[in-house]
């Protein structure tokens, strides 16, 4: 089987982290190289905690990280739009700060990979548009900043790449705001100019990856694997079912989603999503209330053509025992 080639769009954020991994590590992905972009932290955190990452996987020489955007294409002009990096998902619980995501990973030295100089937009361009046609599968699971400014820059790369699998949106679940999901609601224009590009698009909403929660008795597990890198995985695991039990408690309380992981995943088992629809699906750039919000088109007869594959539901012990698999080099 043909492994998928992929570049990697990633705000590391310890979900991007264990992403990287199992793309990475997966012998049905060939992972090209990653691209960094502002998000769960500015810029140069989530690009040193990439490379942190990549040194743990000792691919320094094979996979190179390419820095992104620094902001929104537009949304942060207007303050009121945005509250911070890592949308509202902060609070103090006794004094501590409690927060999804760590400023740096400090589990990992720092990094001692250099970020390449070429910036991931123009890397985008030159890439696929030297690369045969559908060679490149782009999987973003931050704010789409990056692809957006290369699809402005040179709109014939979406036609040239394979598809689109991005982390992102949520029909009826949420997080930043009551109506939008943090990666699209970071940089909803950048997310309108990639749902209307006419590639073929796989949307990993909330509501597929709230389904696919990994628990306490799974992170124990992971640990008694020990590997260096299960064991690093089964941190920052433990590190988000700490954060979500306070912050945003799913329904088995022990347990958190890992959220870019399962945008990965579905490349080496689609059948981990579940309710996969083809829909019209666009982003709310009002700027009001729905500012972000993913709007799924229900009616049969859409004013516009379908654009995206909505996965409305995942497979938690797919997703679950595909990431043991891949931590052991079985899959
Ligand atoms: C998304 O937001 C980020 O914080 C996570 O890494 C994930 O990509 C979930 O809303
Ligand atoms: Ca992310």
């Amino acid at each position: 089987m043909e492994r998928e080639k992929i570049i990697l769009d990633v705000d590391t954020g310890s979900d991007d982290a264990v992403a990287i991994i199992c793309a990475a590590l997966s012998s049905k992905i060939e992972l090209h190289s990653i691209c960094t972009v502002w998000g769960n932290r500015p810029l140069h955190q989530t690009t040193d905690n990439t490379l942190r990452v990549v040194d743990l996987l000792g691919l320094g020489d094979t996979v190179k990280v390419y820095p992104g955007c620094e902001t929104a294409m537009v949304a942060t002009l207007l303050a009121k739009r945005h509250a911070g990096y890592g949308g509202q998902r902060k609070s103090v619980n006794g004094g501590k700060e409690v927060s999804m995501h760590q400023e740096t990973i400090d589990e990992l030295p720092a990094p001692h990979t250099l970020p390449q100089d070429k910036r991931a937009v123009m890397h985008y361009i030159d890439t696929i548009m030297n690369g045969e046609d559908g060679e490149f599968t782009l999987v973003p699971v931050g704010p789409l900043t990056n692809i957006a400014m290369a699809l402005r820059v040179e709109p014939r790369i979406a036609g040239k790449i394979k598809q689109i699998v991005l982390m992102g949106g949520g029909c009826r679940r949420t997080n930043s705001t009551p109506a939008a999901e943090f990666n699209i609601w970071a940089d909803p224009e950048a997310a309108q100019i990639v749902f209307t590009c006419g590639a073929k698009i796989t949307v990993v909403p909330l509501d597929a990856t709230h389904n696919a929660c990994i628990n306490s008795d799974e992170v124990e597990a992971l640990y008694k694997m020990g590997t260096p890198v299960s064991n690093f995985v089964a941190d920052m695991i433990k590190h988000r079912i700490a954060a979500y039990s306070y912050l945003q408690p799913m329904k088995r309380l022990d347990s958190a989603p890992v959220h870019d992981a399962l945008a990965v995943c579905c490349l080496i088992r689609p059948d981990v999503l579940e309710q996969v629809e083809l829909v019209r699906c666009d982003v709310d750039i009002s700027g009001g209330i729905a500012d972000g919000q993913t709007i799924v088109d229900p009616r049969a007869y859409t004013d516009l053509p379908p654009n995206v594959h909505f996965a409305f539901f995942a497979n938690r012990d797919k997703f679950s025992s595909l990431l043991f698999e891949i931590l052991r080099g079985e899959n």
